[in-house]
């Protein structure tokens, strides 16, 4: 089944394609060589409704689904992806995670200015030592009775320099393994937070990531995202969101590159015709246009079983590897397409190029990704199909679930 997009879908997608035309690419290349922050464009991305899509309109958000969110992160992709993965992060872990695991009071008082774009969130994990391997946590937050006492480096940070609201993953008691960590919510200007050094990245370069360091910060414990210990499973919860988000970043790289290379390919004369014309670039066309399809797919399955309450990891951990990889191909087929055009910047296939490359590495590099699948697949979870009635009722989801073999 296909995921059929209703008029509101297609005002969503209308609207980000717009905005990512008209306002986002006259200065993408300029921003993405210098690495200009587009602190003015996630400003106005918060006004048009694009920073918080899925959260309630009672905390200020767009009460959207995931179908619009995947949309509207695709057309941002195709033109700006340090704004996109921007909009990934404060959407899919950032607000995602603080109205389904968070407190009331977290929710009333931090969704709002998420939300509108006032401030973005960034998602504190990955350590010097704790990429892949995400339980390796070095930070820690030891528990003083009213609040965690923080320390720790925190690499890889993307919003780090410019977030209003950090979620930090740490170690509260170690042994405890997983079972010990915990997520707090944690406020850039409190005494003990450093920001470090800005990345020289080979991609995203606008986007601002960077290494944060936490010294005898005081975390209150109502800052705490639910019971104590739930920190990892609360990472592994919605970076399986996230993933969801990055693969729909990846789909748009694609398909702003395949766009451009059809563009191209149309207007550009060799041997007498348009090189569309001739087989060799007839053929990589073809085949980007079919990649590009079979990822559309995997992403809106991936973003209909979220919304339908049913088991999205597997199916989100396909999509975001299919799709990334889908990207680094069509992008290097694009640039190859453009021939000597399409290595450098005025064109912009190259910064697409680049850009594909980190979606293969960030929220769960392609190996994690084949970790998450085979051992879903192994463990004989079943295939979901998309022709089921809408499910709220978790048990309801377990047995059907449970119904169906691979
Ligand atoms: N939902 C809920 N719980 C989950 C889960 C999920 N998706 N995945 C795992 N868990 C639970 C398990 O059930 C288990 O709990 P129990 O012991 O109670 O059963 C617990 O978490 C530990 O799970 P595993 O034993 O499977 O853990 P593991 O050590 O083998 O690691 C992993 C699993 C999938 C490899 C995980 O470590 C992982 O995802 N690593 C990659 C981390 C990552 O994506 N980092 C990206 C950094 S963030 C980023 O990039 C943001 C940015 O700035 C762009």
């Amino acid at each position: 089944m296909i995921v059929e997009l209703t008029e509101e879908h297609l005002a969503v997608q209308q609207a980000a394609r717009d905005f990512a035309q008209n306002e986002l690419k006259p200065g993408v290349i300029e921003r993405d060589s210098k690495m200009i922050h587009p602190t003015k464009y996630l400003r106005q991305m918060g006004e048009l409704g694009l920073m918080g899509m899925m959260v309630s309109p009672k905390y200020g958000g767009g009460g959207m689904d995931s179908i619009a969110y995947v949309l509207a992160i695709e057309e941002i992709s195709k033109v700006d992806n340090s704004c996109s993965v921007a909009m990934s992060i404060n959407n899919s872990l950032i607000c995602w995670g603080i109205e389904t695991f968070g407190t009331e009071e977290q929710r009333q008082k931090y969704l709002p200015r998420l939300a509108s774009g006032e401030i973005i969130g960034c998602f504190c994990l990955s350590e010097p030592e704790a990429g892949s391997d995400a339980t390796m946590q070095r930070t820690t937050a030891i528990d003083m009775g009213d609040h965690y006492l923080l320390n720790g480096t925190k690499n890889w940070i993307t919003n780090g320099g410019t977030a209003g609201l950090h979620i930090v993953i740490a170690q509260t008691d170690e042994g405890k393994g997983h079972r010990g960590i915990n997520a707090l919510i944690v406020e850039p200007d409190w005494d003990g937070v450093v920001i470090g050094a800005k990345e020289d990245k080979m991609g995203l370069r606008a986007s601002d990531t960077h290494t944060l360091m936490y010294n005898d910060v005081k975390v209150p414990k109502h800052n705490r995202i639910g019971e104590d210990g739930f920190g990892f499973k609360f990472a592994m919860k919605v970076l399986a969101g996230g993933r969801i988000g990055i693969a729909a970043q990846a789909l748009g790289i694609a398909q702003g590159a395949f766009e451009l290379s059809l563009a191209y390919s149309k207007e550009r004369e060799a041997f007498g015709k348009p090189i569309s014309k001739h087989q060799a670039i007839a053929f990589k066309l073809a085949d980007m246009a079919t990649e590009i399809e079979a990822s559309r797919l995997l992403v809106h399955r991936a973003a209909w079983l979220k919304d339908n309450h049913l088991d999205y990891v597997r199916a989100g951990a396909m999509a975001k590897v299919f799709a990334s990889e889908t990207a680094m191909k069509t992008t290097t087929e694009a640039v190859q397409v453009h021939g000597g055009y399409g290595f450098v910047k005025e064109y912009h296939v190259e910064r697409l190029m680049r850009a594909a490359k980190i979606t293969q590495i960030y929220e769960g590099t392609s190996e994690i990704q084949r970790i998450v699948i085979s051992r879903s697949i192994l463990k004989g979870d079943a295939y979901i199909p998309m022709n089921l009635p809408t499910i709220d009722d978790n048990d309801a989801e377990v047995n059907i679930m449970q119904s169906f073999e691979l």
